[in-house]
């Protein structure tokens, strides 16, 4: 019997930084739960101020080390020109003095023949077949004609859509008793859009609703399982008995976008979607879906109601086949998307890569659970920058390595491969796909640093160092604080410094430092790299990250709406020069979104972000925000931002 797991409610209690409904639909109410990760693995015992202390002593080891390795060019201070502005709670995206925002595209907008004009009241599953999807998160920018063109001016836009939010897409949604319509609808709502868009004269972008360019992928779009874990006994289900097709992706939050032109996106979430864990017999399968979080009852959004492979009690290994890192070729819109089982499958936030000097890739990754772990997967392959097709399949062989930080700034990448220490058969890994499927497991054994949230985990490409990304977790206790996680009950997040030995990013071993632990400055537990607190912009639970073209890092939150009472933001700060540290506010969303996806055209004139469920917190007969469009139907959107003297965003 699948009992009734949890019904939504918007006035429900919640625990963290978010709405009531941010928690229910994004993350199937995680911080509610139990901490999933039980291990014994040791907290690196020490304090903050010793951490800080060690943080003067890294600053001038890492420029020592780039000055000789060449990496920072001398123009490259990173100072920024803009005017910050303040929190807010106005109902409206906001950027500083000098700038302006242009609405690209947004849920529902038709970008196949297939849909009809969007009206909330009248919509169906083949216009949202056809429309721009739910949720936005990951974007990325691949020029056109082709990724090594580098246009600024004409591209394939790619967005993630995570998730789906029926009481803000259906109107009189009943939770827990949805239409088997609704489901499908918001099936066809998840998942992902590619479409070509263009800049205007005036530095404004518009898409085209005609495209060859344009592509739907959806929660039911077939894709292939492939590398070592592929067709393993786990991954074989009814409908599937290959163990090697698998029907669309889920949850898709942040990802990344490959050196040859490919999008790298992360199934986040997974869990929440199955639905029956209690009713299954104890063993290994239920063992593994409990540390995965899997729902003991009842589903969020029921659609086991309608489809077989979401119940447990009927299909087993369906979760088996999520969490995991899909690549999918947008230059191809016939291409099939797939599951690259080396990158390890768990909560993944992103994926970004960069190319080792011997010309490996490396795909840094978090995994977005409070004490959950940060990765690395290093290819055996080489890119080769002149055949892109030799590149295709690059990430289905490699190392998979998972983070453990030391006391002392050190810290050492513990490769996940069969056989490695603990990783044996008796153990319950007998192959390398056991590994790779139950990734959270064999972390757990080689004793991997339990992390606050890890989200998206980036390289600095002016000056190689890379920044891993902490939003939050009000969980950690005073007993479990440690170096590289100083705070108890951290409600807002911080910012990790690694530096791989020699800044070659297929090292074993690293340094690393805090960059910067966030909330409002005032609070003596907050640090900025150093920089003078009484200039900083308050900032609270950083989720994504990027960089432009000088080095500066540009971070997207998900949660000022609980910690600060005020709206997510868009924030710029420099990681090296004198203004190290200066945090200054960019954006402001408007009221119950988060901003994701922060990205830049290659000649840095347009930033786009991600305006991440608008209007959370209401429904659509109770709305709390009416943007896009000033009406009662709140809509996600990709948003582009643009200097009015037509200059580099940020100078
Ligand atoms: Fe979907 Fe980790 O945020
Ligand atoms: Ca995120
Ligand atoms: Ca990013």
């Amino acid at each position: 019997m699948i009992r009734i797991e949890k019904e939504f409610h918007p006035e429900d209690a919640h625990i963290g930084g978010r709405s009531p409904a941010t928690c229910h639909w994004k993350c199937g109410d995680a911080c509610a739960q139990p901490v999933l990760n039980q291990s014994e693995n040791p907290y690196v015992r020490s304090v903050i101020e010793e951490a800080l202390t060690r943080r003067s002593f890294m600053a001038a080891s890492l420029g020592g080390l780039f000055m000789l390795s060449g990496l920072v060019r001398a123009k490259s201070a990173g100072s920024l020109g803009f005017k910050p502005i303040s929190l807010s709670t106005e109902d409206r995206v906001l950027v500083p003095e000098g700038y302006t925002t242009n609405v690209v595209i947004r849920w529902g907008d038709p970008i196949g023949r297939g849909a009809r004009r969007f009206d909330v009241n009248n919509w169906d599953v083949r216009s949202q077949e056809n429309a721009f999807g739910y949720n936005v998160d990951y974007i990325s920018w691949l020029p056109l004609p082709g990724y090594a063109s580098g246009n600024s001016r004409r591209a394939i836009l790619w967005a993630n859509h995570e998730y789906t939010n029926p009481e803000l897409m259906f109107p009189g949604y009943k939770p827990g008793s949805p239409s088997k319509e609704q489901v499908d609808i918001e099936l066809a709502a998840h998942g992902g859009t590619a479409v070509e868009v263009r800049r205007n004269a005036d530095g404004s972008i518009y898409y085209l609703p005609v495209s060859v360019y344009n592509r739907r992928i959806t929660a039911t779009t077939p894709m292939e399982l492939s590398g070592p874990a592929a067709g393993h006994p786990l991954l074989q289900t009814k409908a599937d008995p290959t163990g090697r097709r698998v029907l669309g992706m889920l949850n898709n939050c942040a990802g990344g976008t490959t050196p040859w032109g490919t999008i790298l996106t992360a199934e986040e979430n997974f869990n929440q979607y199955f639905a029956g864990n209690n009713a299954l017999p104890e063993g290994p399968i239920k063992r593994s879906h409990t540390r995965y979080g899997l729902p003991e009852g009842n589903s969020g959004r029921r659609w086991e109601l309608f489809y077989d492979r979401f119940d447990l009690t009927k299909e087993p290994n369906e979760p088996f086949r999520h969490g995991w890192i899909v690549e999918i070729d947008p230059y191809d819109p016939t291409s099939t998307p797939k599951k690259r089982t080396a990158l390890g499958r768990f909560k993944h936030e992103g994926a970004e890569t960069t190319v080792a000097p011997n010309g490996q890739v490396v795909v840094y990754m978090g995994d977005d659970e409070r004490f959950d772990y940060l990765y690395k997967f290093v290819s055996k392959g080489r890119f080769n920058p002149a055949d892109r097709k030799a590149n295709m399949n690059l990430l289905d062989e490699g190392t998979l390595y998972v983070a453990k930080f030391n006391s002392d700034g050190t810290g050492v990448w513990l490769p996940l491969v069969q056989g490695n220490g603990p990783l044996t058969a008796a153990n319950g890994f007998a192959s390398q796909a056991d590994v790779l499927i139950n990734t959270r497991l064999a972390a757990d054994l080689l004793g991997a640093t339990k992390m606050d949230r890890p989200e998206d985990v980036e390289r600095n490409p002016v000056t190689g160092a890379v920044y891993a990304v902490m939003t939050n977790n009000s969980r950690r206790t005073a007993a479990q604080v440690d170096a590289v996680n100083p705070r108890a009950d951290n409600r807002h997040g911080h910012i990790v410094e690694i530096l791989e030995n020699g800044n070659d990013p297929t090292a074993t071993t690293f340094r690393w430092a805090l960059f910067l632990v966030c909330g409002e400055p005032s609070d003596p537990s907050t640090y900025f790299a150093g920089f003078p607190k009484d200039k900083v912009s308050p900032v609270s639970c950083p989720d994504n990250i990027t960089f432009d073209q000088a080095g500066n890092m540009w971070i997207a939150t998900d949660g000022q709406d609980g910690t600060f009472r005020k709206n997510d933001a868009v924030y710029a700060v420099p990681t090296q020069g004198p203004e190290r540290g200066y945090v200054r506010q960019f954006m402001s969303a408007p009221v119950g979104a988060e901003i994701c996806g922060p990205i830049f055209t290659l000649d840095n004139k347009n930033f786009f972000a991600g305006i991440q469920h608008p209007g959370e917190g209401g429904t659509l007969e109770k709305p709390v925000s009416s943007w896009p469009d000033g009406t009662n139907v709140p809509r996600p959107s990709v948003v582009a931002v643009r200097k009015l003297d037509g200059g580099v965003i940020g100078s």
